[in-house]
Formats: C-alpha cells, structure tokens, sequence
C-alpha cells in the first residue's frame, strides 16, 4: 500500500517542449496477458510504467509465468500456451485495476484449476456481474461477492462451450473476457456491441494468429487455435497524454509534442472532441506496429468553445470525460456529457468527484445521472481537493490547479502512479523547459 502524499500545485507559466508518455496501459495488460498463453518467447518494449500493469505481471508470475525485466519498460515474457497456467497458491491481488480483474477471468475459465481474484477497495466496489454472467453462459463455474455481483470473484476452470452474447453496455473490460473465454471454447464465440469499444484485444489476438472475424459491431472467434508469441513496441498512451494536451490547450503561450502515441481510432475521441472545441491537436509521423498507429501530438494554445459530448463518442472517450470536463471549464459556452453513466462505476464515481472537486474551484457545473454540463469559461480559484483515490480524478485536477488563483493541495495524489507515475516531473520538465529558453 503507497504512502498517502498531497499535491500542491500552483499556477503555471506555458509549457514547452518535447515529451513522452508512457507505454498504453490497455495494450501492455494485454501484451502480457495474451503472450502469456502464447507459444514462445515474446520481447515487448515500451511496457507501461503503470502500478495497474506491475498488478497484471504479478498476477500472470503468480500463475506460473515466467517474465524477465530487461528494463524497466522492456519485458520478455516466456508463454505456457493457452492451457499451460499452474493453480496459484493463493489469492490473486489486482490492486486497483479494473482490466486485469476483468479480463483475466476469461482466461482462467479455460484453465483446469481453481483460482481467486480480489483487488483494493474500490475493485471490491466495482460490478462484476458483467463478466460473471457471460462466462456462466459458456460453461463456467464462477462465483462473487453479494450474489455474484462483486470481488473476491473465484473461477473453477473447466470445459467452456461458444456463446452468442449481446453486451448490455459497450465496454472493452468484458467484450475481451467473453473472447479470451472463446479461444478455449468449443465452437465460435461471437460478442456484439451497440456501440463500438477499443478494440485493442481483436488487433494483437489477430497479430497472435487467433482466427478472429472483425465487422462493425460484432466479434467472432473460433476456439482451440494456439497463440503465437508476439514481439511488440507498446505506443505512448493517449489517455496519459490527454492531460498534457488539455494542459497546453488552456495556458497561453504553450507549444509542446508528445511523441510516439497510440492514435487507435477506437481511442481519439479525445483529439476528435478537443478540435471540435478549436484547440488545434495535428497528429504527424504516423506509423504502425502490431496492429496499432502511433503518431507525433502536436498542440497549442487555444482559445476554446463548448461542444456536445454524447453517443457513440463516449466510448472512444470514457477515461478522457474528466480531463475534457476541466477543458470545458474554460470554453465558451456551456458543455454537456450526456449518456456517460459508465463513469459512476469507475476507479471512483467520476461524475460526482468531478462536481465536488471542480465547484471547490469555483467550476460552474451541474450533476446529471449520466454526465455533466459546464459552464465557462471561469477563472479558476485554488483550493484544497481530494482525488478520491482515482488517478484520472488526481490529474484532471493538477491540470486545473495549473490554470487557477493561487494554490491548490490535491488530497491522497499517490493514486496518479496506477496509471502514469512520470505525471508530475513531465509537468515540471515542460514548465521549466520554458523557463530555460524564456
Ligand atoms: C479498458 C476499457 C475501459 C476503460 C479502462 C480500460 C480496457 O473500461 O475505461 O480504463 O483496457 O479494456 P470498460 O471496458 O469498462 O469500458
């Protein structure tokens, strides 16, 4: 358990400079997850410094798996093949991360052992029934907390059998359980969304060899097929970049890169929405690995106005809603998030921690079930916030502080390191880079 630390952070001068962010989170979990119950050695480079996917190699080392650190972002991982995983000898601890006890479930149903998964407080907090319920339908005998509905989850693996499954709510979580479920399956397993989610897991199963049919919104894959190991360079995450983006959109006189992002059109709603509000993000050296384009952010200052946030967007979005909420706070014009109920059910509720902190900081907002509308632009004030223990929360919240009146403390900051440990020291780089030339 990390050390409770506050956070101050006052007013910033402009930003500046070239930065790199650290390796997507969604894509390295499932870069060790995936290689794991592959064939061979796979080497991934660019693996992210996240605490949330150190909780998915522990959890895979925990189940047999060799993983070698070359470096700290550069792994081997030694696969067992999809039925080589050995019964761990105890609980499976996620900490706080959602993907792992999600996905790894749907691995573990094809496996011949008993095993236990449970996480922090808030894991313990988060629904679980989405991935329970399909994964019996396949055949397994799965069980959670308050009628199968919470964490610890515990998984008798066994024989599975293909499903068709409609998901009730789109989401990458459970749609990439239902499918590593299926490659143990019997028969062809097909998941169909509403709407589209990332679709990180269908890329590198592919690039793996699965035999997988991709169409607009629904999945198959065929069970049975072995998993090639998969030599990979993880891009920059989008969603970490986000907060340097929005950072740079609203302190006058910034100009900063960041290199080498994920730029998955399942993951760009952020760029698509920060354009439509007038800030100028150009995306430049694009290239493609593994499935997945990364390319150069490039981003200015920009004056910007309100926009409407709804629909199929919000997928492409979700963990960018509350960096977008502060963005909104300086646009002109009132901003709604609508139809983003799923952000209630996240590391923490978003959408009340957002109305609770940024009104602290004089945001004019309302609380809607399913989003938020803000007023802007206001001028900011300092004051002292809490995170809630949610690292996007955390950061949204730096990121207004560097635009507010005076100072601000961010209570229990330590949560920032679950997705992007570098934040603060990439901030301070940025600023000084300025000051150096300035
Ligand atoms: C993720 C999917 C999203 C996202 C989460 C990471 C993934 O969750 O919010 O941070 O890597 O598949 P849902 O699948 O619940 O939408």
């Amino acid at each position: 358990m990390k050390k409770r630390t506050d956070l101050t952070v006052s007013r910033s001068g402009p930003l500046r400079g070239r930065v790199s962010v650290p390796g997507d989170k969604s894509i390295s979990h499932r870069a060790v997850l995936f290689n794991a119950i592959a064939e061979g050695k796979a080497m991934i480079r660019g693996f992210s410094s996240a605490q949330d996917c150190r909780s998915s190699l522990m959890a895979m080392r925990a189940l047999g798996v060799e993983v070698d650190e070359l470096e700290p972002d550069v792994l081997v991982v030694s696969g067992l093949g999809l039925k080589g995983l050995v019964e761990p000898d105890d609980v499976i601890d996620v900490g706080n991360s959602g993907t792992t006890i999600r996905m790894l479930p749907g691995i573990l149903a094809g496996q011949k052992f008993y095993s236990v998964l449970t996480g922090d407080a808030s894991i313990r907090r988060r629904p679980m029934a989405r991935i329970i319920e399909p994964l019996r339908q396949m055949g397994c005998r799965i069980w959670g907390r308050a009628r199968d509905s919470l964490a610890p989850i515990s998984i008798q693996g066994g024989r599975l059998n293909g499903i068709s499954y409609s998901t009730p709510i789109p989401s990458a979580q459970v749609k990439s359980a239902i499918l590593l479920a299926g490659l143990y399956a019997d028969g062809e397993t097909i998941v169909m969304e509403s709407t589209v989610s990332r679709d990180h897991t269908e890329r590198m199963l592919i690039a793996m060899g699965a035999e997988m049919e991709v169409s607009t919104r629904t999945v198959s894959v065929a069970g049975g097929r072995k998993l090639g190991a998969l030599d990979m360079v993880v891009p920059g995450d989008i969603s970490s970049a986000a907060y340097l983006i929005v950072a740079s959109l609203l302190i006058e006189g910034s100009e900063i890169e960041v290199s080498g992002v994920g730029v998955n059109p399942t993951r760009t709603g952020i760029l698509d929405v920060l354009n439509a509000m007038g800030g100028r993000v150009e995306v430049s050296n694009r290239t493609v690995s593994g499935g997945e384009e990364r390319g150069d952010l490039g981003v200015r200052a920009a004056g910007l106005k309100a926009v409407t946030i709804e629909g199929e967007i919000i997928p492409r979005l979700i963990d960018e809603i509350p960096i977008a909420a502060v963005a909104a706070t300086q646009a002109e014009g009132e901003t709604a998030i609508r139809g983003a109920a799923e952000l209630r059910v996240k590391e923490s509720d978003r959408i009340a921690a957002l109305a609770r902190e940024l009104l602290k900081m004089g945001a004019s907002l309302e609380e809607l079930e399913d989003g938020l509308i803000v007023k802007g632009p206001v001028k900011l004030r300092g004051a002292e916030v809490d995170s809630h223990g949610d690292h996007r929360i955390a950061m949204s919240l730096a990121v207004a502080a560097l635009i507010a009146e005076g100072e601000t403390t961010i209570k229990h900051a330590e949560c920032i390191d679950i997705s992007y440990p570098g934040f603060i020291e990439d901030l301070k780089n940025l600023a000084l880079h300025q000051q150096a030339r300035g």
